[in-house]
């Protein structure tokens, strides 16, 4: 038949599998670049990932992906090999009662100046924009500032856009929603957007934490949740060092509830679970 022709062994595209060899190399470019430390049960996550690379660059195994990635002259592709090994997942008032701990301590430093909280690995920006919800309606008439920041510079810039999808609305409590959410329509529906006058008060940037912090100021309450999870203890050691000067002295420190800081916290008074206060 006319437009097709015998189906011969080398037109069947033959992946290799990520072998062991690769996934090391691939768990040595995250560590040193993010301080991520990925477990062996991680390979197949790694291998799930970064296949859609190697389809849209037609290779055929993950060295020759490792050896593009490690060219000097494409620092681009290192920059999307980071990002999509990295794990974003968050949600809108993720661990509640932070939230309402955050208020509370509103109230008690509402004489200390602007009143700043730091969002330290914000992914695609739910938890800051949450804090500044927080902020500005048990706080209005009050100076505050928010900033939200992560290592991947994919959902810095998604977080900076405010738009989410219309589900992640119920997550927030019905005040909050009709005050600072905007339902999309005709092109935009389905989706939601973070109003204008909340989303120009926060601030996002693109930092490493595994890495010096450039000058962002000190902060009443830094949020410091679900990323110390994909560190090892000296990465640990090492953030925990560069925030602790970070924090107003009264100030607090939010973990995640599965994260602990039994080891490193000597330099902290537990206030409540997962929260921190620097003497
Ligand atoms: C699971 S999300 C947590 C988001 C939010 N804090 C929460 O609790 O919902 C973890 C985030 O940590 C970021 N991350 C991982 N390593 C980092 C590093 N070295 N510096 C800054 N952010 C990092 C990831 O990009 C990801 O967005």
């Amino acid at each position: 038949m006319n437009g097709f022709n015998p189906l011969s062994e080398t037109s069947v595209t033959r992946w290799r599998p990520l072998s062991d060899a690769e996934f090391g190399r691939f768990r040595e470019i995250l560590y040193r670049e993010m301080g991520i430390h990925l477990s062996d049960e991680k390979k197949s996550l790694v291998a799930g990932r970064l296949m859609k690379r190697l389809r849209h660059y037609r290779l055929t195994n993950y060295s020759d992906y490792l050896e593009m990635a490690h060219d000097a002259r494409n620092g681009e592709e290192l920059r999307v090999l980071l990002n999509l090994l990295t794990t974003n997942e968050t949600h809108f008032f993720r661990e509640a009662d932070h939230f309402t701990f955050l208020s509370g301590i509103l109230r008690a430093r509402a004489d200390s100046g602007t009143f700043r909280v730091w969002s330290a690995a914000c992914s695609t920006g739910e938890e800051a924009y949450s804090i500044a919800m927080v902020l500005d309606h048990s706080f209005s008439g009050h100076a505050w500032e928010v900033l939200g920041s992560d290592a991947n510079d994919d959902v810095v810039r998604r977080a900076k856009r405010g738009v989410y999808h219309i589900e992640s609305v119920k997550d927030i409590p019905e005040p909050f929603r009709k005050k600072y959410c905007m339902r999309g329509v005709r092109s935009q529906e389905g989706r939601m957007l973070i109003g204008e006058s909340l989303r120009r008060r926060v601030d996002f940037r693109t930092i490493k934490l595994n890495r010096p912090l450039p000058p962002i100021g000190t902060f009443d309450a830094v949020f410091l949740r679900n990323v110390m999870i994909y560190f090892n203890n000296a990465t640990k050691r090492d953030v925990l060092d560069r925030i602790y000067p970070l924090i107003k002295q009264g100030g607090y420190l939010i973990i995640g509830h599965t994260e602990s800081l039994v080891e490193f916290g000597g330099a902290y008074v537990k206030e409540a679970p997962s929260v921190y206060r620097k003497p």
